[in-house]
């Protein structure tokens, strides 16, 4: 009888969709892929003869870069595709473009678009996986799992641990996709924020509190997750000036003494110093920042060659 445990979706829309056990199926083997990653020769023919596509209409230093590299470490041919200079300028659909690349082979499509639900049209209307990549304010779930990942390996565990996510939650894909994953994994969650960037509704959820101060909220946290401040999402008047906003939410040495001694500060990037974190913080020795980012390769890898692995059953 065959007991592997498979991806329930053709897909990964969210991480609202997963079950703590595909979660844990994705950490577990993101800790292989990690260990290939060490070795002289990184690449593994695991996924040779696929065809990934890196379909990105909003901008992306790491999901895009880690994407493509974790593509190539998996021995896939890969194609990356900017908005800009596709034929969507000459009135081609998104749909249209979607569907032309899976007519050229592609059998997953990776996609970040600045309107929520993307993704998941996408899934409707093509064979290929598709893969979130960060739709808009909903999910990034990739970033939620290599989050987790770096817990893991940091930790040993997330159950029971005390994570505080800090900022701007209200147009945070990041901290919706975190939010499922770290209460699906046992974490208490605590919410920081100014109250207009973190209606009170959010605590409505079970394990998760809400703070609008940033020292109580953080008092005796194990992880800090601090969040950019998305202008580009915002209207104005959510606060009154970045300095102020700094101030109050910005998180300095001084301030970062009110959680655990050991506790580790965590940001997805891109960081605005100086904005919502001080770069004493972003550069010292309670820092995991850059690790997330090493992180996000072996998770990605796993998120692959999980989707590819259910097509063969
Ligand atoms: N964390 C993250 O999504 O970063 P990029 O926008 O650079 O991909």
């Amino acid at each position: 009888m065959n007991t592997r445990i498979l991806l329930k979706g053709k897909d990964l829309l969210g991480i609202k969709d997963l079950s703590t056990e595909e979660i844990m199926l994705l950490l577990n083997s993101a800790t292989s892929f990690k260990e290939i990653l060490g070795r002289d020769i990184k690449k593994v023919p695991t996924l040779r003869g696929r065809t990934v596509v890196n379909l990105f209409f909003e901008p992306s230093t790491r999901t895009r870069t880690s994407f493509e590299l974790a593509a190539k470490r998996l021995s896939t041919d890969v194609v990356n595709f900017s908005g800009p200079s596709s034929s969507i300028v000459k009135g081609e659909s998104l749909l249209d473009t979607a569907l032309t690349v899976q007519a050229l082979g592609a059998d997953l499509v990776i996609i970040r678009h600045s309107s929520s639900g993307v993704p998941h049209m996408l899934s409707r209307h093509l064979r290929a996986s598709v893969i979130n990549a960060g739709d808009g304010t909903n999910e990034h779930p990739t970033q939620a799992l290599l989050d987790a990942f770096t817990i893991l390996e940091k930790k040993g565990r997330i159950e029971g641990l005390r994570i505080a996510i800090v900022g701007d939650i209200l147009h945070s894909r990041v901290a919706k996709s975190n939010i499922y994953c770290l209460r699906k994994l046992g974490a208490e969650v605590r919410l920081i924020g100014p109250a207009t960037l973190l209606p009170r509704w959010f605590g409505e959820f079970e394990g998760v509190k809400v703070y609008h101060d940033l020292e109580t909220g953080i008092e005796g946290a194990d992880v800090i997750m601090m969040l950019r401040l998305q202008l580009e999402r915002q209207g104005t008047g959510f606060f009154p000036t970045t300095d102020e906003y700094f101030k109050e939410w910005g998180l300095t040495k001084k301030k970062l003494s009110a959680a655990k001694p050991d506790a580790i500060v965590m940001h997805p990037g891109p960081m605005n110093r100086g904005i919502e974190i001080a770069s004493e913080v972003a550069d010292g020795p309670n820092s995991v920042i850059l690790e997330q980012v090493t992180n996000g390769l072996a998770v990605r890898m796993a998120v692959m060659y999980h989707l590819e692995e259910r097509k063969e059953e």
